[in-house]
Parts: structure tokens; C-alpha cells; sequence
């Protein structure tokens, strides 16, 4: 007999609305959570000393989880099925998503989170299963705020600051967010130590710009609770500015982002850890706003995602 898991369990996707990299130093930081995330399914294998297999199509993933493995996806999920008292062996793990991996939509996180879930059950605290998807998230991420894993598990729109309860943030009108991938892949780990390179080397002229960052968060806010999207988007575009100077942007994501304005977008950001992965454009409100956006990047994809007003 193997340790039993549920049959199915599911996560969020998530995407930074503004605060990354500020957030790793204690600065408040507001995302979203995606519908757009995973669903994981267990099913025992024939013999419950076969070693437990992760197969997700979307992301390429068809992995054994063996001890010793050196894939990083294969560590944190043992990592996180220890740190629950999960089973071994025995399992059959199948998941599907819409997320694209590795592009800063929370893509580990979610995974994480479904398979604490898997063995806690739909009934497990959200602290429990977070600090159980953190397990994990150390293994791709070295030192994760621990935001993707909250808004992997919990959805809607949060702020958040490390160690602290989250506040969950009810929008005054819907938000018109647009995810464009670059199709750039990057490296959380390295893009945080990037940014600390820069801070420890200029900490003078760093530091106010990590703390411009988390005020931006907290403007951010207001003009989401208060349906001010014109002003969020002004945000989106400070950010950008501020991002870049903490060494995190690039020239493909500076293209991409006055790409977004000039069609039409109320702003315009990098979101996670940058040099790569996604754009976030705040839509405007023209009828044929997603078409222009749509038109900008033909060949990138653009996710649209409204998040509900209150
Ligand atoms: O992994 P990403 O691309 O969602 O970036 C994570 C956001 C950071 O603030 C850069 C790091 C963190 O742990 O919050």
C-alpha cells in the first residue's frame, strides 16, 4: 500500500500587476491570480512500488520521480510531497494547463500547489498548502517571496508583503489585463541576483528605487480599488522605467512595451522576473482594443484576462 492521494486538485496561474523584485526586500508588491492555471489528476500505477510518474503534455513535462533526479521539476515535486508526508511511490500524475512554463505565470507554483493538494485534500488551510508549495518553489527559485505560491493558491487580487497575511484587493472596475509571452525564456534565480548585484554594488541610488517600486504599488492599488484605470496605467509605464533601472528589462521587452502603448494600451510593463518571459499591457477601453493589441504581436499571443470588479 501506498500513501493515498485525491484524485484531482487544481491551482491559479498568476501574474504580477506591479511590486516584483521589490517584493524579494520586504516592499508590497499586487498580483492576480489566472484561471487560466493547472489541473492535476492521480491515478495509483499497477504496482504502488513503481516510482510515481508526472506527465504534463502542455509544458513537455513526462518525468519519473526518482531520488537522486537531477530535473529540477522532479526535486520540487519530492520536495514538496515529503514536506506533506506524501506518498513515494505508486502514482500516476497528470496535469493539464493552459499556462505557458517558464514565462513568470506562476507556471512551478501552481504545479506545487495542486500536488500539496492532491495529498491534503480540497479541505487544507491555504497556509498549509503554501508552505508546502514553498518547499518546492526553493528548489527552481532559490529565495521566492512566496507570492506565487499564495496567489496560486488563493486567486483573486492580493497584496502582499513577505511574511505578512496577504489583503485580498477588490477592483472598482474590471481590469482589461493583456499577457504578451516574448517567448524569451529566463531565470528567475538569476534575475534576482541580478537586481541584488545592482543593489549592492549602488545601494544609494538602488534602494529609493526599490522603494519608488513598492509606492507604486500602493498608487497601483488605490487606482484599482477606485476603477482609475488611466492612472494604473501611468503606473504600469513608472514601473517599467523602474524595473529597467534595477538592470531587469531588455531591449526586446523595452520594443514590446512601446509596441503595446502605440497600440493603444493605457500601459505597459514587464511582469516577474524580466529579461524575458511576459509584457503585462493594461487595455484601453476602444471597442477594438484586443484586436489592435492582437495586431501588434502576430506571432506572440496575446492572453487576455478580464478580472472581475467587485
Ligand atoms: O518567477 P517570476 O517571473 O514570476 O518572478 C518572480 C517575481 C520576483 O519578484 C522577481 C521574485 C519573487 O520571488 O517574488
Amino acid at each position: 500500500m501506498t500513501i493515498p492521494l485525491h484524485p484531482r486538485a487544481e491551482a491559479h496561474g498568476k501574474v504580477i500587476v506591479l511590486g516584483e523584485h521589490a517584493v524579494v526586500y520586504g516592499y508590497p508588491a499586487v498580483a492576480a491570480g489566472l484561471p487560466q492555471g493547472i489541473v492535476l489528476e492521480a491515478s495509483p500505477r499497477p504496482d504502488p512500488r513503481l516510482p510515481i510518474t508526472l506527465t504534463i503534455p502542455a509544458w513537455d513535462l513526462d518525468l519519473e520521480l526518482h531520488a537522486g533526479s537531477d530535473h529540477p521539476v522532479a526535486r520540487a515535486c519530492l520536495e514538496v510531497l515529503a514536506h506533506c508526508d506524501g506518498p513515494v511511490t505508486g502514482w500516476a500524475l497528470h496535469g493539464a494547463s493552459a499556462l505557458p512554463a517558464r514565462a513568470g505565470l506562476g507556471s512551478s507554483a501552481a504545479l506545487t500547489v495542486a500536488l500539496a493538494r492532491l495529498v491534503f485534500g480540497p479541505d487544507a488551510s491555504i497556509d498549509d498548502v503554501v508552505a508546502a508549495s514553498l518547499a518546492g518553489e526553493r528548489v527552481f527559485h532559490g529565495e521566492p517571496s512566496g507570492l506565487d505560491s499564495r496567489v496560486a493558491a488563493q486567486g483573486g487580487v492580493l497584496r502582499y508583503v513577505r511574511g505578512e497575511p496577504p489583503r485580498s484587493i477588490v477592483p472598482g472596475a474590471p481590469l482589461p489585463l493583456c499577457i504578451i509571452p516574448s517567448g524569451i525564456p529566463r531565470s528567475t534565480a538569476d534575475q534576482v541576483a541580478r537586481c541584488r548585484s545592482r543593489l549592492e554594488h549602488l545601494p544609494s541610488v538602488v534602494r529609493p528605487v526599490l522603494i519608488a517600486i513598492g509606492q507604486a504599488v500602493e498608487s497601483g492599488i488605490h487606482a484599482i480599488e477606485h476603477g482609475d484605470l488611466d492612472t494604473l496605467g501611468v503606473l504600469f509605464d513608472v514601473a517599467h522605467g523602474l524595473l529597467g533601472a534595477l538592470d531587469v528589462s531588455s531591449p526586446a521587452l523595452d520594443r514590446m512595451a512601446a509596441d503595446a502603448r502605440a497600440a493603444g494600451a493605457r500601459g505597459a510593463k514587464l511582469t516577474g522576473a524580466g529579461c524575458g518571459g511576459c509584457l503585462l499591457a493594461l487595455a484601453g477601453d476602444a471597442p477594438d482594443a484586443a484586436a489592435r493589441l492582437t495586431a501588434a504581436f502576430p506571432t506572440l499571443r496575446p492572453l487576455f484576462v478580464e478580472v472581475a470588479a467587485s
